[in-house]
């Protein structure tokens, strides 16, 4: 089988890494991973199981029946565990307030790190655009073309209270930076690793940073033709 092209996205949350990489995907021709929503997708099979999310034992025993499914097509998007949907559950504030918990269990990593890797060598469209906190570094530190997407938290913070109805930015952004700490204690996204391009996108809109993100990709890329 050919090898799809990777290109791995990292960044701390509200730098437009989702949204911006499925776009990016869409345009390219490319499959899309969303690999926080696996983080998440377990957080929520451990709060919807009664699973205590402070206790690693107990998140551990919690991967023996999570059964979920995240596609890799940019336009048809959708997250299951077993046969709920969950792709707008899993974005609920209520999870982001202890997906970090679930996340920092080594052993939870080790397993969903594992199937990311498999969903990337099975991509079947030429390439797979993969986001999330470790990428670049960890999950696939080889890939040809490797970015760290930013923004300042203010904009960040912004950026996520407009998708939430009936919160504060100021209130959205004490949450950012309080998941942000406690996922730089894990992996660190807040820094470009050696030969990772930074793409800072707080004075660029969505389209912009599509462009930027492509244009990167474009320069890695040999040209044919
Ligand atoms: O979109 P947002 O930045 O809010 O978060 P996400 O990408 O959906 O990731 C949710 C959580 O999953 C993060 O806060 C991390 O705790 C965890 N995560 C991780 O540990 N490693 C990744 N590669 C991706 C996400
Ligand atoms: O995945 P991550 O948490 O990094 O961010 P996201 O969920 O993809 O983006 C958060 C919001 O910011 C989305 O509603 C995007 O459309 C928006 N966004 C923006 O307004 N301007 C940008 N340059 C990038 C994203």
């Amino acid at each position: 089988p050919v090898i799809p092209f990777v290109v791995a996205v990292d960044g701390p949350a509200g730098s437009g890494k989702s949204s911006v990489s499925k776009e990016v995907a869409r345009r390219l021709g490319y499959g899309f991973l969303d690999t926080g929503a696996a983080y998440r997708a377990l957080a929520w099979h451990a709060e919807a199981s009664g699973v205590d999310t402070d206790d690693a034992a107990s998140v551990i025993s919690s991967l023996a029946s999570f059964d979920y499914r995240i596609g890799t097509d940019p336009t048809g998007y959708a997250v299951h565990v077993g046969e709920t949907e969950v792709t707008d559950a899993i974005r609920d504030p209520r999870i982001s307030a202890v997906v970090s918990r679930v996340a920092r269990v080594p052993e939870v990593r080790t397993y969903l790190i594992e199937q990311f890797r498999s969903s990337m060598a099975g991509e079947s469209r030429p390439g797979i655009v993969v986001e999330g906190r470790d990428i670049t570094t960890v999950v696939a530190p080889d890939a040809p073309v490797r970015i760290l997407l930013t923004a300042s938290p203010e904009v960040r913070a912004a950026r996520r209270s407009a998708e939430l109805v009936g919160s504060s930015t100021a209130d959205v952004g004490e949450q950012i930076r309080r998941r942000d700490e406690a996922d730089a204690r894990v992996v660190d996204f807040m820094t470009a690793a050696e030969g990772v391009t930074t793409v800072d996108s707080t004075k660029l809109d969505f389209d912009q940073t599509v462009e930027a993100v492509i244009g990167v990709i474009r320069s890695f890329q040999p040209v044919t033709g």
